[in-house]
C-alpha cells in the first residue's frame, strides 16, 4: 500500500511536535536506578518529574522507511548528574542514526556494541549541530543547559530499539557538574 508523504512541525514556543504523533514521556520513575546519587533520587520521587519525552512520527517500521522523533529532554540534574535518556542501542545494529539539534545544549554518549571490549565516544550538542551516530554504537542524550534540550532523531525503519542491556549495566561514562562545568567521569557502577 503506498504510504502519503506527511509534515510535522516543531512548536519552539511551546516546545512540541505538532501533530504529536505518538507521545512518550519518561519520568523519574521510569529509569530512578541509572543515576548515580540514590539519595537525590528518593527526595526528587516525591515529585516525580518529567526528564525527557519523545514524539514518533507515526511511520511503518519497516526496511525503506526513515523513522524520525523529536526528543525533548528538560533541564535539570539528579544531583550532580544532568537528565539523559535512558539510552539504547539498535536491534539491528549495524543501522546508523542521525541527530540534528534544533534547540539547547547537551551531549551525546556512545559506546560501541560490537564483539570486542565497548569504546566510548562524546559529542557536544548543541541548537545546529548535525550528529552522526554510525552502526554499532549505542546512544544516549544528556542536556546540560538551562533550557530543554530538542533534537530530531532518524534511522532506518527496521532498525528497533534495545534497552535492557544499558538498564542493566548503564554507561561506561556518566555525565556530571563538576565545578560548574559538565564533566565526564568513569561510572563507578558500570558492570
Ligand atoms: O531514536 C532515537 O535514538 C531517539 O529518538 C530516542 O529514542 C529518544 O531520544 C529517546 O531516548 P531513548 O529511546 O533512549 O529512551
Ligand atoms: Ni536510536
Amino acid at each position: 500500500e503506498l504510504f502519503r508523504p506527511i509534515n510535522s512541525y516543531y512548536d519552539f514556543e511551546n516546545i512540541k511536535m505538532v501533530p504529536e504523533g505518538d507521545l512518550i514521556t519518561r519520568n523519574l520513575s521510569d529509569m530512578d536506578w541509572m543515576y548515580q546519587d540514590q539519595e537525590a533520587v528518593q527526595e526528587l520521587l516525591k515529585e516525580d518529574p518529567q526528564i525527557y519525552r519523545y514524539y514518533n512520527v507515526d511511520i511503518p517500521e519497516e526496511e525503506g522507511h526513515l523513522q524520525h522523533c523529536i526528543s525533548i529532554i528538560n533541564p535539570g540534574k539528579v544531583g550532580n548528574e544532568y537528565n539523559m535518556t535512558k539510552g539504547h542501542f539498535h536491534e539491528i545494529k549495524g543501522t546508523a542514526e542521525i541527530y540534528y539539534t534544533i534547540q539547547g545544549e547537551g551531549m551525546l554518549f556512545m559506546q560501541s556494541v560490537t564483539d570486542g571490549e565497548p569504546e566510548f565516544e562524546a559529542l557536544e550538542m548543541k541548537k545546529g549541530t548535525l550528529s552522526y551516530v554510525p552502526p554499532y554504537w549505542a546512544h544516549r542524550t544528556i542536556n546540560t543547559g538551562e533550557e530543554p534540550l530538542a533534537f530530531i532523531g532518524i534511522y532506518p525503519g527496521e532498525a528497533g530499539h534495545v534497552y535492557g542491556e544499558i538498564e542493566a549495566k548503564g554507561f561506561m561514562k556518566l555525565l556530571i557538574e563538576k565545578d560548574g562545568e559538565p564533566t565526564i567521569i568513569d561510572n563507578p557502577n558500570y558492570k
